[in-house]
């Protein structure tokens, strides 16, 4: 019910949608401000004969289908001694882990919910780690300026995916490579491979990696329910359910019955 009507109202208009997104992250990082939740992706599970990422701790471990999304995200790309930006960072996990293991000379998240960029200061003091408010769609940053940008799991909140790209598109440097990972309905990924193909990054790759997605949601949908029945309120529990997307939720099933699909793609600027 409540997410049905979550998503009649954000259908009225792009700035809708960009507007209940915004609320629904800023009141996630007002309600819950512990620094035990870092992440707020499905995750990632490897399947076939991918290799198991070594983590270094039991916090990294909690953490790990999470984690995975950034590695894979990222994998087989050079971050070292690179200035690197994340679009739509979140709790700030990913950005964390991307700075602890991977080296980067410099790593800024950004983020339009200001509560979860509060949080991440607070939370993270890493010298080459920072977070910066500001949207997706009109960059707090100069033209050709980052050698990596990622983007995992946030564009699907975008009211305009056109922006973002030519935002991409402006704040990468000549030879820099963006990275992005997201969900969307089969005909709405259509569009956006429009929007992609049309700006002037040049795809290196392209993967549906639906089955890694679902995998993960189903290896982490209990946890997620328990976590969800002791901390949400009955009131909202269902509308957690659909967004954390536990087994039996609508966006399960659409990933299980290929209606929705998750893809990622990687690009470089020519
Ligand atoms: C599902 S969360 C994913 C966060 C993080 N990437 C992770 O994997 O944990 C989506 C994030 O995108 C952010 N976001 C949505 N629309 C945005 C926009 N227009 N500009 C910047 N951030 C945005 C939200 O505030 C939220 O933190």
């Amino acid at each position: 019910m409540l997410i049905r009507l979550f998503f009649l109202l954000a259908s009225f208009s792009p700035t809708i949608e960009e507007w209940l997104w915004k609320r629904w992250y800023q009141k996630l990082a007002s309600s819950y401000k512990k620094k035990d939740w870092r992440f707020m992706n499905y995750g990632y599970a490897p399947i076939n004969s991918e290799p198991l990422l070594t983590l270094n701790n039991e916090e990294d471990e909690k953490n790990r289908l999470f984690i995975q999304l950034y590695h894979y995200t990222l994998s087989d790309i050079d971050v070292k001694e690179k200035n690197i930006l994340e679009v739509g960072s979140g709790r700030g996990g990913g950005a964390d882990y991307v700075a602890r293991y991977l080296a980067p000379s410099s790593i800024i998240g950004v983020d339009f919910a200001k509560n979860a960029i509060d949080l991440c200061n607070q939370f993270y003091h890493h010298h080459n780690l920072s977070f910066v408010e500001g949207n997706a769609e009109k960059l707090p940053f100069p033209n050709d300026h980052f050698d990596v940008i990622f983007n995992v799991e946030s564009s699907h909140c975008y009211g305009n995916m056109q922006a973002f790209v030519a935002e991409i598109n402006r704040v990468l440097k000549p030879g820099g490579i963006f990275s992005w990972a997201d969900l969307r309905t089969v005909k709405s990924m259509e569009k956006d491979d429009d929007i992609f193909m049309s700006s002037p990054l040049k795809l290196l790759l392209k993967k549906n990696i639906t089955p890694n997605i679902l995998q993960a949601l189903n290896e982490i949908s209990d946890q997620k329910k328990e976590a969800i029945n002791k901390r949400v309120s009955y009131f909202w529990r269902s509308l957690f359910f659909e967004f954390t997307g536990v087994r039996d939720s609508k966006i399960y099933h659409g990933f299980e019955e290929g209606k929705m699909v998750y893809f990622y793609y990687r690009f470089q600027k020519p």
